[in-house]
């Protein structure tokens, strides 16, 4: 089964064709993140205006890639939630127009579904049920992924994600958009000791963390040393503030992953790519004996393929859309 996959949920236009859903035929993504580094953070007009301007040139080019004609064509998937609401709504109504005008079944899939599932394509081994820890620009979820559309929520943050958190420092630091990455380059080499960063407990809720604390902490060192025209020693910062990331997330996932016992841990999202999460992640499974299933850097930013997989399941499951679907800022990954 061939499914064209749509995904527009933030500054990435991404469509894919994937076969039995683990069968990546192609993947065509263009990335916005040029147009909003002039701006430190995405600005959702311009998002949206990106989108429509890609979409149509991208479906030609994944068919293209993938060898596939449009009539080859078995079902459209597409992220409808959560996300950017014009952005999102681009990819949906081509979806549905797609669907439509090919008379197939059209696949609503949930972004952080997606990103669980890239998994999926990068370990052909993996089943669930496993523990997921989901981490990006918009999301940070502790996940029990009971079956391929069983899923639920064991811990969230509270207020902002993880992505988000290390895309506002790397702002006040100047250092680019996103700012992930280059948070973790310039972690490379500091020590992680050196400036402690507060660490967060929620009454009541030991797996729900928080960031917003963690952020405005790295934020107020960097200002206060620049008002008394003090320097920091910036790669130990960046190093200590992935130290308090991780120290967040990972031993909340390996919590759960004792509480529940499955053995299978799996990261998924942008944040994924963070080489302390993973470096960390590592030695933590090592030391459990859990087996720890981590995405290739190329499928933990958003994706088209992603869609397509986790389409593939929805579409097994039963789910449809009609050509009434909506998109939704937010939705509950348990509903998908
Ligand atoms: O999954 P993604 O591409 O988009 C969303 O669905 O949000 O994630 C993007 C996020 C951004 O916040 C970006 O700064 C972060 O992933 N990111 C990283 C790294 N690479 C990307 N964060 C920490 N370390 C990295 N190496």
């Amino acid at each position: 089964m061939r499914i064209l996959a749509i995904e527009s949920s933030c500054d990435e236009t991404a469509v894919a064709v994937v076969e039995d859903g683990r069968n990546v035929l192609s993947d065509a993504i263009a990335s916005q993140a040029d147009m909003h580094a002039l701006y430190g953070g995405v600005v959702p007009e311009i998002a949206s205006r990106k989108h429509i301007e890609a979409i149509a040139g991208l479906a030609d080019q994944a068919l293209r890639q993938a060898g596939v004609t449009k009539e080859e064509i078995d079902a459209v998937a597409v992220t409808y939630a959560p996300g950017l609401i014009g952005a999102l709504l681009v990819g949906v109504n081509f979806a549905k127009s797609a669907a439509f005008g090919l008379n197939v079944p059209l696949v609503p899939v949930h972004h952080v579904r997606g990103h669980i599932a890239a998994n999926y394509i990068a370990h052909p081994e993996l089943e669930p049920p496993f523990v997921c820890l989901c981490v990006s620009g918009g999301n940070t979820l502790i996940v029990d992924v009971q079956d391929y559309t069983r899923m639920e929520i064991l811990g969230a943050t509270r207020d902002d994600a993880a992505g988000e958190c290390f895309d506002k420092v790397a702002r006040v630091l100047g250092i680019g958009y996103p700012g992930g990455a280059p948070m973790d380059r310039l972690a490379q080499g500091g020590d992680c000791q050196k400036y402690p960063f507060p660490a967060v407990h929620v009454h009541d809720a030991p797996l729900d963390m928080s960031f917003s604390g963690l952020k405005t902490a790295a934020i107020n060192m960097i200002h206060n040393a620049q008002q008394k025209g003090e320097e920091l020693d910036l790669p130990s910062l960046a190093a200590s503030f992935a130290a308090a990331v991780s120290d967040t997330l990972v031993p909340r996932t390996m919590e759960a992953a004792r509480a529940l016992g499955y053995g299978k841990v799996a990261v998924a999202g942008g944040v994924a790519a963070n080489s302390r999460i993973r470096a960390d992640l590592e030695a933590a499974c090592g030391k459990s004996g859990d087996r720890l299933y981590l995405p290739p850097l190329s499928l933990c930013g958003d994706n088209g393929a992603m869609i397509g997989c986790q389409g593939y399941y929805e579409y097994l499951a039963g789910k449809r859309a009609g050509m009434d679907l909506n998109a939704y800022a937010n939705r509950d990954i348990k509903k998908g």
